[in-house]
């Protein structure tokens, strides 16, 4: 499997088992048929709701002895509720302690959105934090804490803009080290990714497939889909592999971590295999040319009434 350096030379797995959506009485056994196919990366959120049942997948693997913890990189992702200084630690604990690790290998600020600690998801403008209130900059030395009491081995952010990552960087005495952000061939963040690969910024891309299982609520009527783009079907059917493969190899081949979820072991069997295929350079440039600037996780239900939050502000797009 390929990997990336970090500056201390840990290496991070190019392809991670994504567990957004990842349902409790399906995750355990998704875990366990991933680490018995060769997954070694598991990224989490405190948010996800499953972490619980994904320590005990992690911890009856190693109990078994089919793995051990070292061999593992286990990310995770602090809630919006979260965000003050003082309460960052508590809020990785819970991860921890539901993982049943004592380290996670990677932390990231999940949004660059602050939210009242007691409101999991806002409803309306009441529910969350002006980032004049709550810093991004405050929130970064909560991680840069965890980080120094060795509760994670590396920190970074999710969902950030250049700007935001610029911002946080100008006072952080440890820079960021990871970017998580949604990155497929309709959204593709060319600029995003060169200013992270000149920082020494690892980037993950989430939504890989294009997240279709995301709740009604979540999803555009005309939302496209990225198995029927025919230059991803054609190349698929010339590799002999699926357009969900396509996908992953893409990512990989453009030096990026890539993060498919799936709770199918067929599935996730077939996107593990997906890391190894390797893509000319003309299929590279054809998918290149498929480039929208389209998102299928916009954060409008970030941009409420009532707050200072907008979809153009949170992206720093206008
Ligand atoms: P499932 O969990 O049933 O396999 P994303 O990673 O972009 O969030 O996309 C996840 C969605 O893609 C889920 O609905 C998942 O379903 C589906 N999926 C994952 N792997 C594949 C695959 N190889 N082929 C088709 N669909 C897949």
């Amino acid at each position: 499997m390929k990997s990336y350096a970090m500056s201390n030379g840990d290496q991070m797995p190019a392809l991670g088992l994504g567990t957004w959506k990842s349902e409790p009485g399906d995750v355990y056994k998704a875990v366990r048929s991933a680490l018995s196919v060769g997954y070694r990366h598991f990224d989490c959120a405190y948010i996800y709701q499953n972490e619980q049942e994904i320590g005990a997948a992690l911890h009856d693997a190693i109990m078994t002895g089919e793995v051990n913890r070292e061999e593992l990189w286990i990310t995770s992702k602090l809630w919006n509720t979260h965000h003050g200084l003082s309460d960052v630690r508590e809020c990785l604990q819970i991860t921890l302690k539901a993982l049943q690790l004592e380290y996670l290998d990677l932390y990231l600020i999940h949004w660059p959105v602050a939210q009242q600690k007691d409101v999991i998801f806002p409803e309306d403008g009441s529910g969350l934090i002006s980032l004049s209130e709550i810093t991004l900059e405050e929130t970064w030395r909560g991680m840069e804490e965890v980080l120094s009491e060795k509760l994670t081995r590396h920190i970074g952010v999710s969902n950030f803009s250049t700007k935001k990552i610029d911002r946080v960087n100008q006072t952080a005495k440890h820079k960021i080290e990871v970017n998580q952000v949604e990155l497929h061939p309709l959204l593709q963040q060319k600029e995003l990714l060169e200013y992270c690969n000149e920082e020494n910024i690892i980037v993950t891309a989430y939504s890989p497939l294009g997240s279709r299982d995301r709740i009604a609520q979540m999803k555009a009527d005309d939302e496209p889909d990225l198995f029927k783009i025919p230059e991803i079907v054609d190349i698929g059917k010339e590799h002999n592999c699926s357009p969900a493969q396509v996908l992953i190899a893409w990512a990989i081949n453009r030096d990026t971590v890539v993060i498919p979820k799936s709770t199918n072991e067929a599935r996730l069997r077939q996107n593990f295999e997906a890391a190894d295929i390797k893509l000319s350079l003309e299929e590279m440039s054809q998918i290149d040319q498929l480039d929208k600037h389209y998102r299928y996780v916009t954060g409008a239900f970030f941009a409420l009434p009532g707050s200072d939050y907008t979809v153009a502000n949170l992206w720093d797009e206008e």
